[in-house]
């Protein structure tokens, strides 16, 4: 399935009046996820000073996180994914607490909010209702709000204390590609920029910081280069019912995402894991017929994740690691 998403009467006319084309690919999902390197620029460059390669963000760190006792992120679906790999990074650059939330769930607990910290809203449309209603909840509350959105112009942007717009542009499929890959550029920023308000990014750190940040559209053509090689995987996995997918650590939420991505766009069922949680129960499914995705770069949680790897693959079911060289050459 390639559903295309028109979940805006200004996008959906921009569509039927041609000013929104296709142009060679089969369907928009597809030329969103070209478009990565180009969104990905656009979301990353409003923020950095080039010519001395230091964060640029402006004073919304410095307000609402310098002081902050910790922060909430609320989205849903692919954006709490994105907010739930950026608590990894608030937690460990800025040193603040952070909690994520799905939004349909958040106000109906009475959540106690943060004292002196924001809450934040991650949305590509920013007009999803359940995130919209949580972002009142916590106005109401006096908290204030800062809106990671796409649309500039839309209900969550507007009642926000504070927008940092991602720059994805208009994003047609039903499934978040491009937009999703922006709102983790834009929570790296903010993140790095919290770290920064908070006395906890030393000069030299920001600079290489900057450095990857400006190298990830190039990055993200490299990994698209690989994409007749995923095609040929990807028919494999067409035939499956079941997939589950792991990650530790950051790439936790992007086993998440993935499981959710490959439900919404072919109908297999999926999950996503902490690999940590294998042996906690999903063990017991592992056979033949139920591959397995691991999301394992080549980083300082690896060779806990390779050994999942080998349990799943002693029990006979089939792996496929997504890695970086180093991994691929190490696992
Ligand atoms: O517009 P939003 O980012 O607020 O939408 C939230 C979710 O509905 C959305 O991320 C959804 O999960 C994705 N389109 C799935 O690919």
């Amino acid at each position: 399935a390639n559903g295309d998403r028109v979940n805006r009467p200004r996008v959906k006319s921009a569509v039927n009046e041609g000013l929104i084309e296709r142009g060679e690919y089969d369907h928009f999902m597809l030329k969103e996820i070209h478009e990565q390197p180009e969104s990905l620029a656009r979301s990353i460059l409003p923020y950095i000073d080039q010519a001395t390669q230091t964060l640029n963000l402006g004073d919304v760190a410095d307000t609402m996180f310098a002081k902050a006792d910790r922060a909430v992120a609320i989205a849903c679906g692919t954006a709490y994914y994105a907010a739930h790999t950026a608590k990894y990074w608030f937690e460990q650059k800025a040193k603040l607490a952070f909690e994520t939330d799905i939004a349909s769930e958040f106000r109906y607990r009475e959540p106690v909010l943060p004292q002196t910290g924001p809450a934040m809203f991650v949305s590509q449309s920013g007009e999803t209702a359940d995130t919209l209603a949580a972002l009142r909840y916590c106005r109401q509350n006096g908290t204030p709000a800062v809106a990671v959105v796409n649309v500039p112009e839309s209900s969550i942007a507007r009642e926000a204390a504070a927008i940092v717009p991602t720059y994805a542009g208009p994003e047609i499929g039903v499934a978040s590609t491009k937009a999703f890959t922006a709102q983790l550029s834009v929570l790296a920023v903010l993140a790095l920029n919290a770290a920064k308000a908070r006395g906890h990014l030393l000069p030299g750190d920001e600079v290489m910081a900057v450095k990857s940040l400006m190298a990830l559209p190039r990055k993200v053509t490299e990994a698209l280069e690989a994409q007749d090689d995923i095609r040929e995987i990807a028919k494999t996995l067409a035939p499956c019912r079941d997939v589950l997918f792991l990650g530790r650590g950051r790439y936790y939420p992007l086993a998440l995402e993935g499981a959710l991505k490959l439900k919404e766009v072919s109908y297999i069922h999926a999950e996503g894991y902490a690999a940590g949680e294998l042996k906690h129960g999903p063990i017991a499914l592992i056979e033949k017929d139920l591959p397995v995705v691991v999301i394992a770069p080549k980083d300082e949680l690896f060779e806990k994740t390779i050994s999942n790897v080998e349990e799943i693959r002693a029990r006979g079911a089939r792996v496929i690691l997504i890695s970086d060289a180093a991994g691929i050459k190490a696992a």
